[in-house]
């Protein structure tokens, strides 16, 4: 049996087309590309992370000489934003990148990393995480993870006592 997987996404060419608190976490996305640490490529990301509570918790890439010890945007944001509020899920994240201090002429998505990290964020939370994704030519806005990591992997028990009490 043939089975189709459809993708929700919207698409604006400006970021002033997107509601109000979309439109504020992209700023708060592209206001921290200036915290990126980039001595090796050159590209600054920045990625803003809207909790339940209304809480953003914004970040930038971080290199190291070592490269893999380096850590994107998203990651960086999330982790951050679940150790300060394990409890609280994530609603949303923005995501900008700068290349000679100018916007990227197209989105950046996040990479395989980041999107399995965003995968347990969402199942975490238990609620659907938007992703909105700023460049100069066009604004992404796409409805859940399951829309960049169809078929994730996952190994959270899904009846454990935190899930179930989270769900409420
Ligand atoms: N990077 C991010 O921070 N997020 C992405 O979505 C893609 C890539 C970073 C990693 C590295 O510091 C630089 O961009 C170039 O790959």
């Amino acid at each position: 049996m043939e089975r189709n997987l459809t993708i929700r996404y919207e698409e604006f060419v400006s970021a002033e087309n997107l509601a109000p608190a979309e439109q504020k976490l992209l700023n708060r996305a592209i206001e921290a590309t200036a915290g990126s640490y980039a001595p090796y490529s050159h590209f600054n990301v920045g990625a803003a992370v809207e909790l339940e509570n209304g809480e953003i918790i914004s970040s930038a890439n971080q290199e190291n000489a070592a490269y893999p010890s380096g850590i994107c945007a998203e990651r960086s944001a999330l982790f951050y934003a679940h150790s300060k509020f394990p409890d609280i899920p994530v609603v949303a994240i923005a995501i900008a990148a700068k290349s000679n201090g100018r916007l990227t002429e197209t989105p950046t998505y996040p990479c395989g990393a980041c999107r399995q990290v965003l995968h347990e964020s969402q199942q975490r939370g238990g609620k659907k995480i938007k992703i909105i994704i700023g460049s100069a030519a066009k604004v992404q806005v796409i409805e859940s993870v399951g829309g960049l990591l169809p078929f994730a992997f996952d190994n959270l028990p899904q009846e454990s006592e935190d899930v179930k009490n989270k769900k409420g």
